[in-house]
């Protein structure tokens, strides 16, 4: 006998966010709800009532990306597998406890995942940090070194994280970093690769306008790009 199990996930309001076949071991058919932390076009970010932990769920922006779910490359996919990524390398990215994918044709989303909730460990979105005025430069210049550590680890390794900036990433107080929207890319032409990772550096540079970064901070996110690029002389 098939047994499917169904998740179906509501918001505060009551309504349904929607409607999942779950890998989650311990019920048949769950009803959660969930206060709305942020809902843009490409997903929808809960917190579960009870545990508070995170829900996020993915939309499809295009019909395409629903037919992506069928060989495990949608964004939902690529996320939670750019995690695991992620952990092989070193890095630190919230916990997953369970996924799902959506059922066909009753909503818009891909599926979803439950996560850790990184703020209930002390941690604070990277954005926050920088926007707090009580932060020192030595906390601002701790975090940007350890990012381009990091991005230029991952490029090391083929891989760029083309959608990288402040919101994506979670600092404790000494700036140790937890990564989080995790759908990286692997690029295995060199030409590519470069530009991608030169496109998306130089967006993160201008993500919050021209006078977001100290000088110092834009010096070591330029000097990121310089590195990668004669790094790519190294990587076959
Ligand atoms: N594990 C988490 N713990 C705490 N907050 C989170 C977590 N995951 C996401 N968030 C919050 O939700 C926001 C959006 O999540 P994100 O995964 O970046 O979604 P999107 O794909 O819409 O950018 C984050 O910037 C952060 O504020
Ligand atoms: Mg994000």
């Amino acid at each position: 006998m098939i047994n499917i199990k169904i998740k179906i996930i509501k918001n505060e309001e009551g309504n349904t966010v929607g409607q999942f076949i779950t890998n989650s071991k311990n019920h048949k058919s769950i009803i959660t709800c969930c206060s709305t932390l942020i809902s843009t076009k490409p997903s929808t970010v809960l917190i579960e009532n009870n545990t508070n932990n995170i829900i996020k769920i993915v939309k499809a922006r295009r019909s395409l990306e629903k037919i992506k779910l069928l060989w495990l490359h949608s964004r939902l996919q690529k996320e939670i597998s750019g995690a695991k990524t992620l952990n092989r390398l070193g890095f630190k990215t919230p916990r997953i406890f369970e996924q799902g994918i959506a059922i066909p044709f009753t909503s818009n989303n891909l599926g979803y995942y439950i996560m850790e909730n990184l703020t209930l460990t002390g941690m604070r979105e990277a954005e926050v940090v920088f926007l707090d005025k009580k932060t020192s430069p030595e906390l601002r210049q701790k975090i940007i070194i350890t990012i381009c550590d990091g991005l230029l680890e991952l490029y090391r390794n083929k891989i760029v994280f083309t959608d990288f900036h402040l919101g994506n990433v979670f600092s404790d107080i000494n700036g140790n970093l937890t990564w989080i929207d995790t759908g990286v890319t692997k690029y295995h032409i060199k030409k590519k690769r470069n530009q991608k990772f030169i496109k998306s550096t130089a967006r993160f540079l201008n993500y919050y306008g021209d006078t977001f970064f100290l000088e110092n901070e834009k010096d070591l996110l330029l000097e990121l790009i310089k590195s990668a690029s004669k790094l790519d002389k190294d990587i076959r």
